[in-house]
């Protein structure tokens, strides 16, 4: 017998993107993101900036979800928001939403840990985009996460590791902010650094037992080094800015290896699926991708689209937990921390 066709409205509003999604079964119709470009100018994302920008977004990044997948809102079969973690404000915005039109049109609802999505994005169907088979690890790397988690199963995953300050993310923000760059810099870091000499500026390691990773100690040594180094030379930045991009990107892409390294060794799991902004790091990626003929791994990058915020990885959760008939009523309550 072949599958119900089953279409789910899929809405994430966990930090500063609003954004919704359409899915039949595991294939996305559309994927609208609304950035809120608002927080660039603060340098980072102000809470309440952010949960009045999702009121006014979420109205018409729906709308254009829904028309985009070209399917009327009586087709839907579901909806799906994300419960958690995120900023409570904001996190508040897309539930009431998804709660209230779940209960207009009499349909279920599904209630979607951020977290399982980013790692769960990659059983989209996507053309040209292989799934991962289970079990594997799962990297997931950007401005709110860094963790490294055993995916044993859809929803059966254990963190074996994180950030015990820092996100990558900020590390890569607050570097680019020591050197006068903007906000996001991550994406900067990551231009200049493909000209610069990864070797030029030796930083050193954090040592942090087990699987944990620390940034907030390399963001330190980064902001003292440009101090010193300015004060012999106040063009310093300018004159390197090549090399000291290629040494901070050559230095983090070090800590997050030396971790997934003995990760694989301690679980004996070599296929290894990355995602969060961060994994759009062009050094990430070639260095990952060299693990393939170097170790032996198998390595899984999602479409770029799924891999930031996005309301698809909600939606493929959503599907998951549609199958297993995982639904909440309307008293589920938004989790600003949770765990799997
Ligand atoms: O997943 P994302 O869009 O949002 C969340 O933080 O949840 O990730 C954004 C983060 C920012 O810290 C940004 O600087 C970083 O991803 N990022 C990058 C690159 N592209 C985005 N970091 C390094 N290299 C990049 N190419
Ligand atoms: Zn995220």
């Amino acid at each position: 017998m072949q599958n119900p066709e089953v279409f789910i409205l899929a809405i994430e509003s966990s930090c500063d993107d609003t954004a919704a999604a359409v899915l039949k079964n595991d294939k996305v119709l559309s994927n609208v993101v609304a950035n809120q470009l608002i927080h660039n100018q603060y340098g980072g994302v102000v809470p309440e900036l952010a949960s009045r920008a999702h009121q006014q977004n979420i109205v018409p990044v729906v709308d254009a979800a829904l028309k985009k997948a070209n399917i009327q809102k009586e087709q839907l079969s579901a909806i799906a928001f994300t419960q958690g973690p995120g900023l409570m404000g904001s996190l508040l915005v897309g539930s009431s939403f998804a709660k209230s039109l779940a209960l207009a049109l009499n349909i279920p609802l599904l209630a979607i840990n951020h977290m399982q999505a980013h790692v769960l994005a990659h059983f989209i169907d996507e053309e040209g985009f292989e799934k991962p088979s289970f079990p594997f690890l799962a990297l997931t790397i950007s401005g709110g996460h860094t963790q490294i988690i055993k995916v044993e199963d859809y929803f059966t995953m254990t963190i074996i590791g994180e950030t015990t300050d820092d996100a990558v993310g900020e590390a890569f923000d607050k570097s680019a902010k020591i050197l006068g760059l903007p906000y996001p810099g991550g994406p900067l870091i990551d231009k200049y650094a493909q000209l610069g000499n990864p070797k030029a500026f030796p930083f050193t390691k954090p040592k942090v037992a087990g699987l944990d990773f620390s940034f907030s100690g390399l963001k330190t040594a980064i902001l003292y080094f440009i101090q010193k180094k300015t004060s012999e030379n106040p063009n310093f930045v300018t004159e390197n800015l090549n090399d000291i991009c290629a040494s901070i990107q050559h230095t983090i892409i070090e800590i997050l290896m030396n971790k997934i390294k003995l990760s694989v060794k301690e679980t004996g799991i070599k296929q290894i699926a990355i995602g969060g902004g961060v994994s759009a790091n062009s050094g990430i990626r070639t260095t990952l991708k060299e693990t393939e003929k170097k170790y032996g791994w198998k390595t899984y990058i999602p479409k770029f689209e799924y891999t930031t915020d996005n309301a698809a990885m909600i939606g493929i959760v959503g599907y998951q937990k549609y199958l297993s008939q995982t639904f909440e009523n309307s008293n589920v309550v938004s989790k600003a921390r949770i765990q799997f």
